[in-house]
C-alpha cells in the first residue's frame, strides 16, 4: 500500500496531465457496450479531479477526446458528447464548491455548437475560482495545434506585430492551446500503452512519464497515489548533471 500521509505531505507534481485509456477494454473485459466503459470512465475522472483539488494540486490536464477520436462510429461519438455535456451540466455546481476553474484545449470549432456553448458557459461561470484549474482536451491534437500556432505567429510577423527575431520558446508556447498553462511535470497512461498518442509533443518536453497497466475506468484513489509517490521518487535532472541539483537544492 501506498503510504498516503508521506504522499501528501510531499512534492505535488504541479500539473498533473493524463491520458485516459482502456475505457473499451475495460467494457470488452465484462461483455458490455464500450459505452458503459466510458460512463465508467467519467466516474472516474469525478474521483481524480475531487483527489487533485483535495491534494492541492494547481493543474490537472485530461485528454478526453482526441482530434482522431472523430473517426470512431457515430454512435460511440454521440454517447461520448452526451457524456461530456451530462458531466459539465452535473459538475459546475461541485466545480464552484470546490474552487475549481474549468479550462479546455483543442479545436472547439469541431463540437456540436450545444456542447461548446455548454463548455464556454461553464469557462465562465469558474473563471474567477483559484484552486485546481481543470483542463480538458477536447478534439485535441498536438501536431495539429502546433501548425495552428505556426500560422498564426506566420500571420502576426507578416502583419508586422511580431518580429520574427523575437520569436522564442516563451513566445511560441504563448500562440499554444495551452497558453497561460505551465508545462505538465507528470504525464499518466492508462491500461498499459506506452505511447503519447499526439498529447501535449511541445508541452511534455520534460515532464516525468508513467505508464500503468491499470484501465482507466478501475484506476482509483490508491493509483493516483501510488503514481504520484514514484513521480515524488524520481531525480528531475532538466538536462544537468545530479550534482549540479544536489547544489541547487
Ligand atoms: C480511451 O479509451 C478513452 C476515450 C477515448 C474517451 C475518454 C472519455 C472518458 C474518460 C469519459 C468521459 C469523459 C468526461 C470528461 C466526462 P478507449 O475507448 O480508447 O479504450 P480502449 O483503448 O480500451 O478501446
Amino acid at each position: 500500500m501506498t503510504d498516503v500521509t508521506a504522499v501528501a505531505t510531499g512534492k505535488m507534481p504541479h500539473h498533473l496531465a493524463i491520458i485516459m485509456d482502456g475505457n473499451g477494454r475495460w467494457a470488452k473485459a465484462r461483455m458490455l457496450p464500450r459505452l458503459m466503459g466510458h460512463r465508467k470512465g467519467a466516474e472516474t475522472v469525478r474521483m481524480v479531479v475531487t483527489e487533485c483539488s483535495r491534494l492541492g494540486i494547481a493543474y490537472l490536464t485530461l485528454f478526453a477526446f482526441s482530434a482522431e477520436n472523430w473517426s470512431r462510429p457515430t454512435a460511440e461519438v454521440s454517447a461520448l458528447m452526451n457524456l461530456l455535456k451530462k458531466y459539465i451540466q452535473s459538475e459546475v455546481p461541485r466545480m464552484m464548491r470546490d474552487n475549481i476553474r474549468f479550462n479546455v484545449i483543442g479545436n472547439r470549432g469541431d463540437l456540436p455548437e450545444e456542447i461548446s456553448r455548454e463548455l464556454e458557459e461553464a469557462m465562465a461561470f469558474t473563471a474567477s475560482n483559484t484552486g485546481l484549474t481543470l483542463t480538458l482536451a477536447l478534439s485535441y491534437g498536438s501536431r495539429q495545434e502546433i501548425l495552428h500556432a505556426v500560422g498564426r505567429v506566420a500571420a502576426d510577423i507578416a502583419a508586422g506585430r511580431l518580429s520574427a527575431e523575437s520569436v522564442n520558446e516563451a513566445v511560441f508556447a504563448d500562440y499554444l492551446y495551452t497558453a497561460g498553462l505551465p508545462d505538465p511535470d507528470l504525464l499518466v497512461r492508462t491500461s498499459g500503452e506506452m505511447r503519447i498518442s499526439n498529447f501535449l509533443l511541445w508541452q511534455l518536453a520534460y515532464a516525468e512519464l508513467y505508464f500503468t497497466d491499470i484501465n482507466w475506468p478501475d484506476f482509483n484513489r490508491q493509483e493516483l497515489l501510488r503514481a504520484i509517490a514514484d513521480f515524488q521518487s524520481r531525480e528531475r535532472r532538466f538536462g544537468l548533471t545530479g550534482d549540479q541539483i544536489k547544489a541547487r537544492s
